[in-house]
């Protein structure tokens, strides 16, 4: 029997599914939404955003852009309770309409601004507050405080600001001076990090000149596209697998209206379910596949999983596709490094999908894995080997032999909703009962996850 219940609120009880059936509408792409609250925020005038994601990370950024002066008003949406929409689910979605005087009429807020568990809340907004003229502090939880800061803090120095952080300002809270203008800058992320990228290019809009930014393997790009719609120059020249992005200080970034994608982070988690299991047909409506994104499908269609896509009419920054799933049976192999940068939050699922793959799959240079909501090397490891799978782990590298069968056991997702929503899966695939601990995190980027998962397994 299929099936998911609560024992409490420190875990979840995942059972096998005989069968996997539905149509999944999923939370709205938690990179865009992120990026639409804060560009309506530094625009002047009136914004509409449609289908954000409303887990809390993306709530963070919402009272963010409140606590500096933008009216943010929710609209519409559905929070995520499964409720109202039909067969086809609810990932948990909000609307919202945003009135805002623009960046220079924002304000220092009254007190520290809180970014809860999401890195990308605090990195994108210590670019934006580089540049405008008072005093910030940046902060978040337990997890949020012990994720690297250093990565923004030194560029964003270099622009002029001034930036504080914890443990000889290497850890949050940051604390932000910003200044206007600042000085544009020519210069090479020490990561390849969309996070550290846009930071430098939100400041950039601040700055005397042109800033360019140049990385080693190119990262996700909505940034450039949300800004490019938004009326702003935004030049990329790519160089083999790099790219440098450049932009003009005291561009203007306009107001818009738009609807964002369904984030193909959630969507992965069903396209494993349903490249893995023997008996699946999901259908997921309108995920966002940017070229920079889309790499999960790729390898998984690679790996011999039989995922059709059926693109729409893709609006906004992103670009739509509804996605129909069916088995996978082969090994991922050698995978290319780039995977990790391509693929950078798909990385726990994708170790689910490669275990039950034959063959050996070897993900290489995960060491930024390190550096998320939690040790995701060693949480994925820990939770795949407690379902009977053999993974490796040599220094930043991970390697799984596949073709086992996962063994029902006790998960602990590490407060990590990406952790939660793998062990999750690997729960309805698995022979016997599974325990995910601490599952509630899944509600940073998808809290309709468990209802989905409740749903389509029964
Ligand atoms: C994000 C970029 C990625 C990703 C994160 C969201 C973004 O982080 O892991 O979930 O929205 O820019 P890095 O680019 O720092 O690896």
């Amino acid at each position: 029997m299929t099936g998911v219940s609560a024992p409490g609120p420190a875990a979840v009880v995942v059972r096998p599914a005989a069968r996997l059936r539905g149509e999944l509408r999923l939370p709205g792409d938690k990179s865009i939404s992120h990026r639409a609250l804060m560009l309506a925020t530094i625009a002047a005038g009136e914004s509409r955003i449609t289908d954000a994601g409303d887990g809390a990370d993306v709530r963070s950024t919402a009272a963010v852009c409140a606590a500096l002066g933008a009216e943010i008003e929710r609209v519409g949406g559905d929070g995520g309770d499964g409720g109202d929409c039909g067969d086809a689910g609810n990932g948990g979605n909000a609307d919202y309409r945003i009135v805002s005087p623009g960046a220079d009429g924002l304000r220092a807020a009254d007190t520290d601004l809180d970014c809860g568990n999401s890195g990308t809340s605090l990195r994108l907004f210590a670019g934006i507050l580089a540049g405008l003229p008072f005093t910030s502090v940046l902060d978040g939880d337990d997890s949020l405080r012990r994720r690297p800061v250093a990565r923004i803090i030194e560029p964003l120095r270099s622009m002029g600001a001034v930036l504080h952080a914890r443990s000889n300002d290497s850890l949050p809270p940051v604390t932000v001076v910003g200044r206007t203008p600042l000085h544009a800058v020519d210069l090479t992320t020490p990561v390849p990090s969309a996070q550290v990228k846009s930071a430098i290019l939100l400041a950039g809009l601040r700055a005397d000149g042109r800033t360019t930014v140049r990385e080693s393997v190119a990262t996700r790009d909505h940034t450039e596209r949300m800004l490019r719609a938004r009326g702003v120059d935004v030049r990329t020249e790519t160089d083999g697998g790099g790219a440098a992005v450049s932009l003009e200080g005291g561009s203007r970034v306009g107001t818009v209206s738009e609807r964002v994608p369904g984030d193909i982070s959630a969507a992965a988690f069903w396209l494993v379910a349903g490249a893995t299991h023997p008996d699946a047909e999901l259908t997921l409506g309108n995920v966002g596949v940017n070229p920079t994104r889309r790499a999960i499908i790729d390898i998984l269609r690679a790996m011999g999983a039989g995922i059709e896509e059926r693109p729409i009419d893709g609006r906004g920054s992103g670009y739509g596709t509804d996605a129909a799933t069916g088995a996978a049976d082969d090994g991922v192999g050698e995978p290319v490094a780039d995977l990790v940068v391509a693929a950078i939050d798909e990385i726990p699922i994708l170790c689910l999908a490669a275990a039950l793959a034959n063959g050996t799959t070897t993900i290489r240079g995960a060491g930024e894995l390190r550096h998320k909501e939690s040790d995701r090397i060693d949480g994925t490891a820990s939770g795949l080997r407690a379902l009977g799978v053999r993974v490796d782990v040599d220094g930043d590298d991970l390697r799984i032999h596949g073709g086992g069968a996962l063994v029902g056991a006790s998960t602990d997702s590490l407060d990590d909703h990406r952790l939660a929503m793998t062990f999750a899966v690997a729960g309805l695939l698995a022979r016997g009962v599974t325990t995910v601990h601490r599952p509630g995190s899944a509600a940073v980027s998808y809290p309709g996850f468990f209802a989905d998962l409740e749903r389509v397994g029964s």
